[in-house]
């Protein structure tokens, strides 16, 4: 018989993040506790349908609405909504037409097509992000085809974003590398830069021309919906072409969906439309176009000033949430007298808490307590809750 084309196929492991999920689910003690994936899940350990998502819902139901097509670009008020959400609606971004949004399947489809864009259309073929990084964002670049080289931001010793390390790798890219960039709630590590360390960055930017792609997967998980879109207002203010990829997974919890936007700030209208023609080719090459059901909640929801008040106080209640359970975490350890200091975890934002534990002590934590974490030390602190946070903090500090 001939060899089958795939006889030399090797297995590749499995996504570090997505596959704690099934570890998981297949545990049956009853304590077990699920830190891996971002996700939202309340006190109860669930991810709740947020009332402003239920009330959408119920009227799109009324309406009825065929299940056509869409354009490639997505639904265009839909598109207009994102665009003031990330600028303002006064932003002279959103005034002048120079920027273009298009709907995409999540943040990780506006991950890929601002990297298939930046190839096909400019030419673009060094990518580069922070170390450590949201894993899928090398995948991505290297599957485009671009060459990766990472930037430093976080030192391991210190426990501590590495502002300087940062910059120095950001000036030794190349020119026209693409930069990944976190636009607020680091994942992995909770650390973002403050307003003079932006600034910096855009200036090395400039001068050294790279582009700026931020990710702003978490929007409202900082300090609020306008606070946390303060670093891409200040790249749309020094007028650099960049790239923004969004997405409603967390903030609406609308995760299956797949729910995003990538926007692409050019210097003019004309450019704005010519980029527009390279996004379409690259939507329709890859998924022909997006779903429709988590954009139209989503507009419903963006298009009304009450409603967008509703849900932005709900928004506002889960990131109390997480801000309540760093502190409890940090209160248990703290009690229990651990060998190490975890008022860290306060200084982080979003989801996210980079414990330092070693991959050794998380997988100490999945055999022994039932408690899954990603690998690199990573845990989702929405996973903590007022019942699992005492066992929690016993287990972090019987591995360390
Ligand atoms: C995460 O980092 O856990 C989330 O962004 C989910 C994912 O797709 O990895």
């Amino acid at each position: 018989m001939e060899n089958s084309l795939f006889s030399s196929v090797n297995s590749l492991p499995d996504d570090p993040i997505l596959s704690l999920t099934g570890q998981f689910l297949a545990d049956p003690r009853p304590c077990k506790v699920n830190l891996g994936v971002g996700m939202y899940m309340d006190e109860n350990g669930q991810t709740p349908v947020l009332e402003v998502v239920r009330e959408a819902k119920e009227a799109l139901a009324k309406q009825s609405l065929a299940h056509t097509y869409i354009p490639q670009t997505g639904l265009p008020q839909y598109d207009r909504l994102v665009q003031k959400l990330i600028f303002g609606a006064e932003s002279d971004v959103v005034q002048s037409g120079r920027a273009v949004t298009v709907q995409t399947l999540g943040g990780t489809g506006a991950i890929k097509l601002g990297v298939d864009l930046m190839h096909s259309a400019c030419g673009l073929s060094t990518g580069s992000a922070s170390i450590p990084t949201w894993g899928n964002h090398n995948d991505i670049l290297k599957l485009a085809g671009y060459r990766v080289q990472g930037y430093r931001y976080y030192n391991a010793q210190s426990h501590w974003l590495d502002f300087e390390a940062m910059c120095e790798d950001l000036k030794s890219l190349p020119e026209r590398a693409l930069v990944i960039l976190h636009a607020c709630c680091h994942n992995p590590t909770g650390y973002d830069l403050n307003h003079d360390q932006w600034l910096e960055v855009i200036n090395i930017c400039r001068k050294h021309k790279l582009v700026p792609f931020l990710d702003m997967a978490y929007q409202g998980f900082k300090d609020g919906l306008q606070e946390d879109a303060h670093a891409v207002r200040l790249f749309a203010n020094a007028g650099l072409d960049f790239l923004v990829a969004s997405s409603f997974s967390k903030s609406f919890n609308l995760y299956g969906e797949r729910v995003g936007a990538l926007t692409v700030v050019t210097h003019s209208s004309d450019e704005a439309q010519r980029i527009t023609s390279h996004l379409k080719i690259c939507a329709r090459a890859n998924y022909s176009n997006p779903p429709a059901f988590g954009a139209r909640i989503v507009e419903f929801v963006l298009s009304d000033p009450e409603r967008f008040a509703h849900w932005e106080a709900e928004v506002a209640g889960m990131r109390d949430r997480i801000k309540r359970m760093r502190q409890l975490l940090v209160n248990e350890m703290e009690k229990i007298g651990a060998k190490r200091d975890f008022s860290f975890v306060t200084e982080q934002a979003g989801m996210f808490s980079f414990t330092g534990l070693s991959p050794e002590q998380i997988a100490r934590l999945a055999t022994d307590y039932g408690i899954y974490a990603v690998k690199n030390g990573r845990i989702c602190v929405c996973g903590l809750n007022e019942r699992n946070v005492s066992y929690v903090a016993r287990a972090f500090a019987d591995v360390m």
